[in-house]
Parts: C-alpha cells; structure tokens; sequence
C-alpha cells in the first residue's frame, strides 16, 4: 500500500490514516498523499490491465490494500458508445458509463467498498451513513456481504422505491424529520460518540477517494485515451473534484498524454448551490432543496467550493438543470440508448444538453456522460411515458381494428394491413 497519511486539502498538515474525518488544524478535508516516485515506477499499463475486473485493479491508488477475499467487487463497469443520442444531442462521440452496473446499481458501490475496508481494517463493526438514498443501499449491501451491522439515516419521505432497495439488505434504517443536511449533521455528532465507521463522515476520506475509479476506468477502457468532456452529477461534489482529480494522477503517473478532459457537472434547479456559485464566482451558499432529483438534494454541499475550482481547473462548467427537464432527460436517454438512468442522470444529461447549447462543449468533441444511477429506483418523473393501448386477446381484432386505426399504420406499399383471414388463406 503506497498510501502514507492523511494530508489537508487547505493548509496541508498531515494525519495518520485513522478514522479522521477532518483537518485538526483547519476542518479542512484530507485527502490521501501517496508516494508518487514508488508508483510512477511500479504502477504501468501492463501491470493494470492484469488486475481484476473491478476497482481493487486501482488498488495501488487506493488508501486501502484489496480485498483478499473479494465479495461484490463494484467498478469496471461498461463504457458503451451512444450513437443515436449523440446525434440527437449534436455531438461526434458520446459514451456512457454505466454505473448502474454496480451491485446495488449506482457509483456509491465504489466508494463504500473502499470505506468499508478502511473500516474492517480498523476492527469498526457497524458501518454507517447519511444518505439521499443510493448510498444508504450501497451501505447495507457491503454490510451484508462482509458480515458487518449497518445503520443508514435517510430523510423520511425520499422515494420508497429507494428505502425499500436499501431496507431488503437488512441495515437499521432511521428516517429523519428533515432533509439531508440534517441527516448530515446529525451523522456528523454520532461520529463523535459512537464506535462505527460513518463512510461519508469519519473515513470520508477514503469514501471520496473511491470514485477516482471512474476517470481511471474511463481512460483505460478508451486505450488510455482521455476525452475531451466528462459530464457528472453534483450533490457534495465528492464525486465531481475525485474525478479531476484522478485524470490529474493519471498524468502524474504518465499513463496518459493531454490534458485533463474539461468536466462539465450537473444539478437540478431545486438545489442548485453549487452551479449558482460557478456561474456568481462566488463561494457556495448554502440552500434549501426542493428538487425531483433527491439523490442530489444536498443543501450544503461538502465539497461545494472544491467542484467549482475543478470545473474552472479543466475548463469545464456547472449547469442548473430545469426541474422540468429531468423526467424529460431520462425518457431520451432511455429511447435513445436502452439505458434507464435516474433522476441524477437526467440532470446529467441536461448539463451536457446546456454546456452544448453555450458552445462550452463542441460538436467534434469526444464526450463521456455518467450514468451514476438506475431509473427503477426513481421511475416517477417518467410516468408521463406510460401510455399503453389497451386490447382484447385477439389476433383478428388486434390486426384488423387495433393496427389499422394506430397512425401510421399499414406502412405504405406493405401489405400487412389485410385482414388474418385472407392472409391465411
Ligand atoms: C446517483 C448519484 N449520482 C451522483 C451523486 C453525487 O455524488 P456527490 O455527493 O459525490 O457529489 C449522488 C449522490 O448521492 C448519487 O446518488
Ligand atoms: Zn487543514
């Protein structure tokens, strides 16, 4: 394990890898500070492609040693070219990557497996989180795999899809009277009385470094090519500053040519402080969420202000997408792609949608959109997609009656409009 100590992101003091979920010194966030020299010389292309089929292939980056015994290993999820909704979007080359594929179908798989085991390491029996509902599942589920207790805080009335997905893997959940930042804050107090290892609180650290995965998985399954744009979500911004943040390294560790690809982030108009702040060039102000994409309803985002650097850093920006759009968004995506992603995926792609339309992002470019989550978990904005016909069993009618009255029908010059009986005949 190359990782040597927990360094602040702000005033740089370093800590011991422990259970420490800021700066002593500042409340800064701490980041993993790895011997660069020792991985530059050990961590090749060769050397990677031989690992698993999963995020444990990055273990040398990873503030962890894998898994000797691997249990639902999430991470090297596929990467699939979308050609129809590239051309409906007005883009040369979009890809998808489809975290969905995750075990419990979101990108919280990667960075809990990676908590987790910082938590095993550490002997903490109970892991713990506060969650907007992905999260809570990806918590429970490696409890249940690794034989651990799980306790999860949700607010109370997120989608019951999502708390019955997290609940069947067996975690104590509390609902909370509130939103997030409640949970949040609550989870934050807990940390400090109670011996559990809280993913996104006291072993944050190594949480957030779990979703790196994605650039490095990203640019390796391109043939070590990097793309031009990324297109992510944005609630605590965890995920967005990671992702800069691994296409960094994978310069450092000269596995890649180029420049950073510009990262381009998301978040509904109901909750959009961070996207305010990028467009204000202003710090982040805290708001209260009123948003359909509950996933991303983060008021008071942690890592607000560091998300809004990385999207200036690579060049990129920060959209608020209509609430409107979301369900929208999803409904394209799905009928264009095959792939159903939730409500953080339709402001996904309202984000690609928006920095497009202000020539942010160019028609030639190579563009990469995260589908971070699984729309069977959010299916409520996409209700208005429903609208079945309702038939008798019956072939004859169906052929006769059914089809001839839908539009369209029969396609001209075919000859499948006539009736069953004469056909058969
Ligand atoms: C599906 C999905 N995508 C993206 C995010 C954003 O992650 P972060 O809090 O790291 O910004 C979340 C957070 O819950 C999520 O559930
Ligand atoms: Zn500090």
């Amino acid at each position: 394990m190359s990782a040597l100590s927990l360094t602040c992101r702000v005033c740089a003091t370093e800590h011991p890898l422990e259970a420490i979920g800021s700066c002593s010194r500042c409340f800064g966030p701490l980041d993993p500070a790895y011997d660069w020299e020792l991985l530059r010389r050990t961590v090749t292309r060769e050397r990677l492609a031989d690992g698993p089929a999963s995020i444990w292939r990055y273990a040398d980056v990873l503030p962890v040693a894998a898994p000797t015994e691997p249990r639902l290993s999430p991470g090297w999820t596929p990467l699939v070219p979308a050609p129809r909704l590239a051309a409906e979007v007005g883009v040369r080359e979009l890809w998808l990557k489809l975290d969905t594929a995750n075990p419990t179908h979101s990108f919280k798989d990667r960075v809990v497996a990676v908590a987790a085991r910082k938590a095993q390491e550490l002997g903490l029996g109970t892991l713990a989180c506060s969650s907007t509902g992905n999260l809570a599942a990806a918590v429970a589920a490696r409890a249940a795999a690794e034989g651990l207790d799980a306790a999860v805080f949700v607010p109370a009335d997120l989608e019951p899809e999502k708390l019955t997905a997290a609940a069947a893997y067996g975690p104590t959940v509390y609902t909370v009277d509130g939103h997030y930042d409640h949970c949040s804050r609550l989870t934050v107090e807990l940390s400090f009385e109670l011996p559990w290892g809280f993913v996104n609180v006291n072993l944050r650290s190594y949480y957030a470094e779990g979703s790196k995965t994605l650039a490095y998985e990203i640019a390796e399954q391109l043939g070590w090519r990097v793309p031009d744009v990324v297109v992510a979500p944005i609630a605590s911004g965890a995920l967005f500053h990671k992702l800069g943040q691994g296409f960094a390294e994978l310069r450092e560790l000269r596995l890649v040519d180029g420049v950073v690809p510009s990262l381009v982030g998301g978040q509904a108009a109901g909750c959009s402080p961070v996207a305010t702040a990028f467009a204000d060039g202003v710090r982040v102000i805290p708001v209260r969420p009123a948003t359909v994409a509950r996933s991303l309803a983060i008021g008071s985002p942690a890592d607000g202000d560091f998300a809004v650097a990385t999207a200036r850093e690579t060049g990129g920006s920060i959209h608020a997408v209509a609430e409107e759009a979301v369900g929208k968004n999803m409904a394209l995506l799905a009928r264009t792609t095959g792939v159903f992603g939730e409500t953080a995926t339709g402001v996904t792609l309202g984000a690609l949608r928006a920095a497009l339309a202000a020539g942010e992002v160019r028609a030639r470019d190579r563009v990469v959109l995260l589908v971070t989550g699984d729309g069977l978990k959010t299916p409520g904005p996409v209700s208005f997609t429903y609208a079945p016909v309702p038939i008798e069993p019956d072939a004859e009618t169906f052929l006769e009656d059914v089809l001839t009255l839908a539009r369209d029908w029969p396609p001209e010059g075919s000859r499948q409009g006539r009736p069953l009986r004469s056909r058969l005949s």
